[in-house]
């Protein structure tokens, strides 16, 4: 079975100075929920708008259904794009919003009817068919705008950044809304974002980008346990790095000197990497803290010098005598500010990364301390 998508070094430019592409290749499967996440500028919008076929492209291919489209115009290519900036016609009811494009496209009325009515049910606005966008919510106009976007049931849908202009609570919603319509239509849907959570807790298929070149892409719980690069791990979670040269390679299992000691992590690339100067990351919510010495492979101890609330964790902020920090995530605990503690992991929560990014050229002391 062909991949619902395929891209193969796509490279797009804007003028002579933007490089907004450079050479993108991977696929996505039939059926999956494949979110794209990268920060402001990175390119996911370019991406979306070469494969809906309203932005040329400078050099590779676009495959959909195994079909090379570098020459099926837009609306033959049985997609459906939402992008980043949608807008409701104002003065169309939300019937015709939705019956939009069918008109378009030539479908007969009756045809329209009962498209129209199954997309508003499927988005949970059965019964909404006379109101005017201006008497919708903002939660309920996103689900119109996602109702436009399904109706004809095409086969791949290209959503840019759905869920960035509504507040948190709604956000959860429709992302829970999202998971179920898709399971419902059991098509392939491509969406974009630059938040963390919605990219984590969405995708069945997760892909990291940075300016113009993919990063990583694999399960969320992949790229969250084991990020290939330093820009990957960033991304996708919080994460404390320290640079440091490697001083054992057993296996995955490696030990890496710190300014800070001795510590052992695990490294999941290939090759050799004995002397190589390296990134050793911790989650904060890896680390444990206690007010007697742990017995573990990989501790330090250090002073709590502030917390911050935040709901669901409180970040405390621990320091070393040499200034060093650390960051921990944990439920409250029965610690003092100004007092030391021993901060502590496990050694298969220490992550090794010998790559910054999968950009050539970069210094890794530079990214890990944001030179
Ligand atoms: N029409 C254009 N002309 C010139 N440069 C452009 C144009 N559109 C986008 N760019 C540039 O191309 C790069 C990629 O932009 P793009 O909109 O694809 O990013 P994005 O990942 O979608 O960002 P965001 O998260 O802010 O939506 C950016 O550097 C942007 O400034
Ligand atoms: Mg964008």
């Amino acid at each position: 079975m062909p991949a619902a998508l395929a891209v193969k070094s796509l490279v797009k430019r804007y003028g002579r100075n933007v490089l907004a592409l450079n050479g993108v290749s991977f696929e996505v499967d039939k059926g999956d929920f494949f979110v794209i996440i990268g920060p402001s500028g990175c390119g996911k919008s370019t991406l979306l708008r070469c494969v809906a076929g309203i932005l040329n492209y400078d050099g590779g291919e676009i495959y959909i259904d195994g079909r090379n489209v570098s020459n099926v115009p837009a609306h033959k290519r049985n997609i459906s794009y939402m992008p980043e900036t949608y807008a409701l016609f104002p003065h169309m009811r939300i019937y015709d919003n939705v019956a939009f494009r069918l008109r378009m496209q030539n479908f007969d009325e009756s045809e329209i009817k009962k498209e129209v009515k199954r997309a508003l049910e499927l988005v949970g606005l059965a019964g909404f068919e006379e109101r005017w966008p201006s008497e919708l919510s903002g939660g309920q106009r996103q689900r119109v705008a996602l109702a436009r976007a399904v109706v004809a049931n095409p086969s791949l849908l290209l959503l840019d950044e759905p869920l960035s202009h509504v507040d948190y609570r709604l956000q959860r919603k429709l992302m829970e809304d999202f998971k179920n319509i898709h399971k419902n239509l059991g098509n392939t849907w491509v969406l974009t974002t630059h938040i963390q959570e919605q990219g984590l807790s969405l995708a069945d298929t997760l892909m990291v980008m940075n300016v113009g070149v993919i990063e990583q892409k694999g399960k969320p719980n992949e790229i969250y346990e084991s990020p290939r690069t330093v820009f990957a791990a960033r991304f996708v979670g919080d994460i404390n790095l320290y640079s440091g040269q490697v001083v054992e390679q057993k296996g995955e299992l490696c030990t890496v000197k710190t300014n800070m000691g001795e510590f052992k992590g695990i490294y999941k690339g290939t090759g050799e990497i004995i002397g190589k100067t390296v990134a050793y990351g911790i989650r904060p919510n890896h680390i444990l803290i206690s007010s007697v010495e742990e017995r573990r492979e990989n501790s330090f101890r250090a002073r709590l010098v502030s917390a911050y609330y935040f709901g669901e964790f409180i970040e405390y902020i621990f320091e070393r005598p040499d200034g060093v920090q650390v960051k921990v995530h944990a439920d409250p605990m029965p610690v003092k500010l100004g007092e030391e503690y021993a901060v502590s992991w496990d050694t298969i929560r220490g992550i090794i990364l010998d790559k910054p990014s999968v950009i050539e050229g970069l210094n890794i002391e530079d990214v890990i301390y944001g030179r």
